[in-house]
């Protein structure tokens, strides 16, 4: 899927407790289909602000934001809804597994949510969990995994639905380097394995040395396409 971004701003309004922020400022980009894009920034640079915005969790104050010929800017509450269950998987620094439900049953969420027969999910779920080397962790909890576990599952969980957008924000973040590393090395063999275009915020240079594209962001504005060569 291709994302594009025109004349992109976005502001936090201001409220009682703090001053507004302007985070991104006429922001224009275009990542294309199969891309696997690299966001890099200081913190608090506006990395989660942009994927946000890219996955539609959140509208632009102005300007417009499109997957493929689709306005997600446009579109509206039922809408947008459809299209974050069916077109993306979001990836999280902290995972955000349900605590109350096991490994199996986080995975199967989205396919639950879109009322898949229930023999379709046991498979593809299994699918998903040999995928990312999880067979083995279906019916234990959240609780009881490792971080990299816990990540590996909420991979399972983002891609089991094969959507073509995968959204990352510092997927690594919360992980020693080599759980760190096998979770890149699965992000870099489900992009070659199914060509998500994959968008991902990180901190680490490890991480960001697995794009094939990346985006710089900072004082509001992108630099893009310092290409890396792999
Ligand atoms: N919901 C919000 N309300 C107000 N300000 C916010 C909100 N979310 C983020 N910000 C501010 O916007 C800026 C960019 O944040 P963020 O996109 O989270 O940056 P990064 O992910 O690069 O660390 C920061 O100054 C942050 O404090
Ligand atoms: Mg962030």
């Amino acid at each position: 899927m291709r994302i594009r971004l025109e004349n992109v701003s976005h502001l936090y309004a201001p409220s009682d407790e703090s001053a507004g922020v302007q985070v991104l400022d006429d922001v224009s980009l275009e990542i294309p289909s199969g891309a696997f894009a690299v966001l890099i920034g200081a913190s608090g640079s506006g990395k989660s602000t942009l994927l946000n915005l890219i996955g539609a969790v959140d509208r632009p104050t102005s300007g417009r934001v499109f997957h493929g010929d689709v306005e997600t800017s446009a579109l509206d509450e039922a809408r947008l809804t459809r299209l974050r269950r069916e077109s993306l998987g979001f990836i999280f620094q902290f995972f955000n597994l349900i605590p109350t439900l096991n490994v199996f049953e986080n995975v199967a969420f989205p396919l639950s949510l879109a009322k898949r027969p229930r023999k379709e999910i046991a498979d593809r779920v299994r699918e998903a969990l040999e995928e990312v080397s999880l067979g083995h962790r279906a019916t234990h909890f959240p609780n009881e995994l490792s971080g990299g576990e816990m990540q590996r599952a909420a991979i399972a969980r983002a891609i089991i639905h094969r959507p073509p957008l995968l959204l990352a924000d510092e997927p690594t973040g919360n992980l020693d380097s080599k759980n760190g590393a096998h979770v890149l090395e699965l992000l870099q063999r489900v992009h070659a394995a199914h060509k998500p275009t994959i968008v991902m915020a990180t901190h680490s240079a490890q991480a960001a040395a697995c794009g094939t594209t990346v985006i710089e962001v900072a004082d509001g504005r992108v630099r893009h396409g310092l290409r890396i060569e792999n």
